[in-house]
């Protein structure tokens, strides 16, 4: 698999489900980032090949799915894990690398959850660690390894990080053009993400654009000019409106919606994931009557009414109960 000359879907917690990981490839994103799941709780999934779904789940002891993968995007997703210790990236790799195209560490998440355990953005200040995690990883998973930073307080820092990962032997690294610091409103340092993609020879996948730079599919060869790149990753246009992956324009988001719940419906999403994701596309509507609608829903079921999808989700409904009756009753004494 190539990380040049490709736009993916970046690592979004509560975004980048299952759902919406397969909405971006429809579009046209060429590959797909999971939320960020954490080791400590990955290590205690077990691997469940869930035959009435037709996925794969990663399931926690207390049988939440933390991560729910399916054969159509097998080439294409990248496991985005939060990690501070080489080990356990090791295991999460191992428990993964048959499901997935390529594993990838979070250093660039600022927020408390991710750095208070020394991962995210605070691996940017332990170079030591960083260094010791891709090597294992890269020497112990038969998958391409990958990470994802944030840019440095000077420019010749940033660089020498880069190159030192570049050593480790990942496959790229998508860098977001922020200091840790900076708010994502702040704008995208280009110049960074430029100086660093000509200083090593990896693909350097360039992210930070959504807000002021890239609001169409046409504004991502802007993007990629901007920072020297040839690969682009999209966070919040993609979550604003998946179809800004598609070459032939982007489609009003209320469609967009629709597409999005009938594979939340499909998959057997959480409920309250599907709300969020759909809140997330609607932004100032959330408060119209539609969104009144969806924040009330308590099920798939109940969401779908408010799209108007009441058929789609009783006709999914029922094929599903029919494969799970059909599986219970072959596999039964
Ligand atoms: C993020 N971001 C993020 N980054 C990461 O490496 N792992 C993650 O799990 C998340 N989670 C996440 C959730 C949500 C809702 C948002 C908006 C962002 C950061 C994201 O991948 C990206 O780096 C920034 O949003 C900048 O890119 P855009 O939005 O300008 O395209």
């Amino acid at each position: 698999m190539s990380f040049s000359n490709i736009t993916a879907l970046a690592p979004m917690v509560r975004v980048g489900t299952l759902p919406m990981r397969l909405l971006a490839l429809d579009f046209g994103a060429d590959l797909v980032y999971c939320e960020e799941l954490i080791d400590i709780k990955m290590v205690q999934c077990r691997r469940v090949v869930n035959e009435v779904l037709q996925t794969v789940d990663f399931v926690a002891p207390d049988e939440r799915v933390m991560f729910r993968t399916c054969e159509k995007e097998k080439d294409r997703v990248v496991f985005q894990m939060g990690t501070a210790d080489p080990q356990r990236a090791l295991q999460v790799g191992r428990l993964v690398e048959k499901d997935v195209a390529a594993v990838d560490v979070n250093m660039g998440c600022p927020k408390e959850y991710s750095t208070k355990g020394g991962m995210g953005a605070a691996l940017l200040s332990d170079p030591d660690k960083i260094e010791a995690i891709l090597m294992k990883l890269v020497t112990g998973v038969s998958v391409p390894v990958t990470c994802k930073i944030r840019i440095l307080p000077s420019l010749q820092e940033t660089i020498q990080l880069v190159q030192r990962i570049e050593k480790t032997g990942v496959a790229a690294v998508a860098v977001h053009g922020r200091f840790k610091e900076e708010r994502p409103r702040n704008p995208v340092h280009c110049d960074y993400i430029q100086a660093v993609a000509q200083a090593v020879s990896i693909p350097i996948i360039a992210n930070g654009g959504s807000l002021d730079l890239v609001k169409s599919h046409s504004d991502i060869d802007e993007f990629k000019k901007a920072t020297g790149t040839s690969s682009v990753m999209l966070a919040r246009a993609a979550m604003w409106n998946a179809s800004v992956f598609s070459s032939q324009g982007t489609i009003p988001v209320d469609k967009v919606m629709e597409e999005y719940l009938k594979y939340a419906i499909r998959y057997e999403n959480h409920a309250f994931n599907t709300k969020y994701c759909l809140c997330q596309m609607l932004r100032d509507r959330v408060e119209s009557p539609l969104g009144k609608q969806v924040q009330a829903a308590q099920t798939n079921a109940e969401i779908s009414e408010a799209f108007g999808l009441q058929e789609f989700y009783q006709q999914t409904h029922k094929e599903l109960q029919a494969r799970r009756e059909r599986l219970q009753t072959s596999s039964g004494p």
